[in-house]
């Protein structure tokens, strides 16, 4: 009996092996029923599992697409850069009928993404734009622009400046206040839509003086944060606080680009002896992350930016889904995605600003964190 199932399954490897171009069955974790996996494979790369988020991403784009009949290889790179290319090579050796791709270096996976154009595989961009090449058909993500924009003005109505959508108080204070800024990696293409978009509108109140940069760093170059990570951008900040505010001054605001990067700013101020209720400096994030959440209840962060991953993937879906059948999907921008060598036709989502007094509407009533993983 158990030689049997062992030859059975040489048989089946055997003919896996020699039948790369076909679909592999469905795994016993499909949903769609008898549909499942007849629309062949899909691959999905994301870049890590060190963030919550493309965990989640990767876990609604997999479950959405095999409800809809197709069987799922999902990979995470853990920000190696080479892994990554290897896990989409082995999609396209395995037959793949489409790809969706969210890059670690946006700029890396032009020869892995030719070899795919080459086998007529259509390409979706998840969330990272993918540049330097032609084999992206479409681009799912969030208006970045705006997610910097709604970062700054997470900050400046922590301050008491503006409103959260950046309408101006009246009788707002003079400042100046101290701000240090923080920016994600230069290898993602977001990195620069969020800086952008945030000093589109911090930069009128540091040339009006409201806003002061004492470290002086206000160029992307100087403020990015390699891989997004967190105790890199702890280092930066305690280096700017023993640098600039040993002499008694204080930071009254921190620009944080990601809740990873946010919670590292965090260690080096509480570790120099801030504390909440008395000192501690506005501090924006992105992704709605459970740890951060509970850093904006305790009062820590002030702000993150929300971006529905479930929403991300259904629109990811819906394009890859409408490429495969030869339609043309839902975009609603041909502009601003320049890949550098072509335009990437987008759908962009829209981000959501979280302080303490919506955490409840949005992020609970919604079902993306449970009041128990928040409060409890
Ligand atoms: C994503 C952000 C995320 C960051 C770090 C960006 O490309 O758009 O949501 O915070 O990467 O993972």
């Amino acid at each position: 009996m158990k030689k049997r199932v062992i030859l059975a399954g040489l048989a089946a490897s055997a003919l896996a092996v020699g039948l790369v171009a076909c679909a592999p069955a469905a795994d016993s974790g499909s949903g769609g029923g008898s549909a499942a996996g007849e629309g062949g494979l899909i691959g999905v790369a994301m870049p890590t599992k060190s963030s919550e988020r493309w965990i989640q991403d990767g876990d609604a784009l997999k479950a959405q697409l095999e409800d809809a009949g197709y069987t799922v290889d999902l990979q995470y790179a853990e920000d190696d850069i080479p892994t990554q290319v290897n896990q989409i090579e082995n999609m396209v050796t395995k037959g793949a009928v489409a790809l969706i791709v969210a890059s670690i270096d946006g700029t890396t996976l032009t020869n892995v993404l030719g070899d795919a154009a080459s086998a007529d595989i259509p390409v979706i961009a998840y969330d990272r734009l993918l540049r330097d090449t032609d084999a992206v058909s479409y681009y799912a993500t969030f208006d970045n622009f705006l997610v910097g924009q709604q970062q700054a003005w997470s900050v400046l109505n922590g301050l008491g400046l503006t409103e959260l959508d950046g309408t101006e108080i009246a009788g707002a204070p003079a400042g100046p206040f101290n701000i240090e800024l923080f920016a994600g990696s230069l290898d993602d293409n977001n990195a620069f839509f969020f800086f952008n978009g945030a000093m589109d509108v911090l930069q009128p109140y540091i040339d009006k003086g409201t806003l002061v940069v004492k470290s002086g760093q206000t160029a992307i170059e100087q403020v990015a944060t390699l891989r997004w990570d967190g105790e890199t951008a702890q280092s930066r900040m305690e280096d700017i606080l023993t640098s600039q505010y040993s002499d008694g001054t204080k930071v009254n605001a921190v620009l944080s680009p990601y809740d990873g990067i946010s919670r590292g700013i965090i260690s080096a101020l509480t570790d120099a002896g801030y504390a909440v209720g008395t000192d501690f400096p506005i501090i924006s994030g992105q992704d709605a992350e459970l740890d951060s959440v509970k850093a904006i209840n305790n009062g820590e962060q002030y702000a993150t930016i929300f971006k529905d991953t479930r929403d991300l993937a259904k629109k990811a879906v819906e394009m890859t889904v409408a490429v495969i059948n030869g339609d043309t999907p839902d975009v609603n921008n041909t502009t601003d995605y320049d890949n550098g060598v072509k335009v990437v036709p987008s759908f962009l989502l829209e981000p959501v600003t979280v302080v303490k007094s919506n955490i409840t509407s949005v992020l609970i009533d919604s079902g993306y964190w449970t009041d128990a993983e928040i409060n409890g």
